[in-house]
């Protein structure tokens, strides 16, 4: 399993599992010291890991560390596109600010589609392989002050739903996590959060661990349903009604 954002939060947890479970794991971070400390716990368990540091906005880079873990391991069975940057900002405190754009794109998109470019041609040889996005409900909800950080994702779930219909007759799956919120390093810095229900990383990782096993083309949580629902049902101008009186009630 090749499981970026392997230094923390969700994929911290995930390459535990997965240590538990007696995977072989290609950990991916730009954090070396923390990706040892992950592969200990990994093999401490009962699996194998290897570390990779990388910074995925780097695409040289990115083609670099698939080569070095297809040289290492022969294949890929498994790709866990995890790594990710959030940006909770109002469009009004962003008019100078292209480059968050940039930066949710060049992580949440590039560096995810570059890596699965990478993996995929040997995926395909195999006839056989899996390639698991964490999404995020933001991407359901279309919550006001994501527009960076959904946009992002929602760009790699549209990549992810058009290649899957691609290579699916060679035995490759896409699946698309809609990962509701979870206690991570992440949320940490926005207040409002902290009185917000927030899954545990170990629950998240057991989520992604799930869908491993059985493959589904999207996952999803009630809450994240329930808001793709409820955008999707509502007459247009409700739901952006309904957004907004959440905008305006809540703080930047
Ligand atoms: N927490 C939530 O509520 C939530 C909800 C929905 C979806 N998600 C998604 O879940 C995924 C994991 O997030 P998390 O909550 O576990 O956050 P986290 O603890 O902050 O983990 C982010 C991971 O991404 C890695 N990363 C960040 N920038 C990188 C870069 N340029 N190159 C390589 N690796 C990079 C970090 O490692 P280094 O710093 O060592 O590089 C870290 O391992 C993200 O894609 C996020 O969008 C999170």
């Amino acid at each position: 399993v090749l499981l970026t954002g392997a230094s923390s939060g969700i994929g911290e947890a995930t390459a535990r599992r997965l240590g538990s479970a007696g995977g072989t794991v290609a950990l991916v971070a730009r954090r070396v010291e923390e990706l040892e400390r992950v592969a200990g716990e990994v093999e401490a368990r009962g699996g194998t890991a290897s570390v990779h540091p990388c910074d995925l906005t780097d695409l040289d880079a990115v083609t670099a560390v698939a080569g070095d873990v297809l040289d290492a391991h022969g294949r890929v069975d498994v790709l866990v596109n995890n790594a990710g940057h959030s940006i909770r900002r109002a469009i009004r405190r962003s008019y100078d600010r292209i480059h968050d754009f940039e930066r949710t794109m060049q992580l949440n998109y590039l560096g995810a589609v570059q890596l699965t470019l990478g993996v995929l041609p040997i995926m395909r040889a195999h006839q056989r392989g899996h390639i698991v996005n964490v999404s995020t409900y933001a991407v359901q909800g279309m919550i006001p002050r994501f527009a960076a950080y959904a946009a992002s994702k929602a760009a790699l779930d549209a990549f992810a739903d058009c290649v899957a219909a691609e290579v699916r007759h060679d035995g490759v799956r896409f699946t698309t996590v809609h990962m509701p919120l979870v206690r991570t390093n992440m949320i940490a810095p926005t207040r409002v959060y902290a009185h917000l229900p927030a899954i545990s990383p170990d629950r998240a990782a057991g989520i992604v661990c799930d869908a491993i096993v059985r493959r589904p083309h999207v996952v999803s949580s009630l809450e994240g349903t329930a808001m793709a629902v409820g955008n999707r049902l509502a007459p247009r101008g409700l739901s952006v009604a309904a957004r907004n009186a959440v905008y305006r009630l809540t703080p930047d």
